[in-house]
């Protein structure tokens, strides 16, 4: 079995408002885009990557994937305009050989490489499988600024990346979308909408999204403190 990762880094990083691309930004005396690559570099069935970036920042990521030391081949490539777009210019450039997909934002540093595998070995078998966290909060469905009522989070997960697809499975789900007009935030629901089966694999609190200032200054305590793997 052959899988090919394809690492989303071609976002803005607006919300966090730094003067740097967000995968640019330091994290650790790194680059944040750097541990998503020492990642996917640490599994063994991840033959290849695929990264897309701001078209402007080909160069420096040129530098970041060098700098990792990651022996596998990896193609830079400009993204699209929003995410979706990203991946759909991305997955045209895997491998035909490749099995199995699997698709990361740079902007979650701390997914484990066995976090890596599990999704893909599951997706090999399933069609689909993404990281995901059982819902722990409880959940307010709000009109304005009071609440209207309490919804049960029983069987309510909060999906993260990785998320892994069967390749064919995955360029049909971008296709159809494309043909659609249909916008979705992940490739899941993209697969979803095919009727096909997407299982979940136990994701990690870790494994958050830096998205805000505050989610970095937690990214780089989780650094300094020596959580990460
Ligand atoms: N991404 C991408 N192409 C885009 C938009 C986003 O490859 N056109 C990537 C980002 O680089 C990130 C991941 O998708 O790794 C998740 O997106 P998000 O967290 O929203 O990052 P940004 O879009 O950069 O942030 P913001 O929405 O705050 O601008
Ligand atoms: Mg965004």
């Amino acid at each position: 079995m052959k899988a090919s990762a394809i690492i989303v880094a071609a976002g803005s990083g607006r919300r966090l408002g730094c003067d740097l691309p967000k995968a640019f930004v330091p994290l650790g005396g790194h680059p944040m885009l750097y541990y998503a690559v020492r990642a996917v570099g640490a599994v063994k069935d991840i033959t290849e990557a695929v990264i897309t970036l701001p078209a402007e920042m080909l160069g420096e990521g040129r530098s970041v994937v060098r700098g990792t030391g990651v022996d596998i081949p990896v193609k830079l490539t400009a993204g699209g305009a929003e995410r979706q777009d990203s991946v759909r210019i991305a997955l045209a450039l895997v491998s035909a050989e490749s099995d199995v997909v699997v698709v990361h934002d740079a902007a979650r540093p701390f997914a484990s490489p066995r976090l890596f595998g599990e999704s893909i070995r599951a997706a090999y078998l399933a069609g689909g499988a993404i990281a995901a966290i059982p819902v722990s909060d409880t959940l307010k469905q709000v009109d304005g600024d009071a609440i209207v009522a309490t919804a049960p989070r029983i069987g309510l997960y909060c999906a993260q990346t990785p998320q892994a697809f069967r390749r064919e499975l995955l360029a049909r789900a971008h296709d159809e979308a494309t043909r659609d007009r249909i916008a979705a935030t992940d490739d899941a629901e993209l697969v979803e909408r095919l009727g096909a089966r997407v299982a979940i694999v136990e994701g990690s609190s870790l494994n958050f999204k830096i998205t805000t200032r505050d989610d970095l200054a937690i990214a780089q305590a989780v650094i300094a403190a020596g959580l990460t793997t």
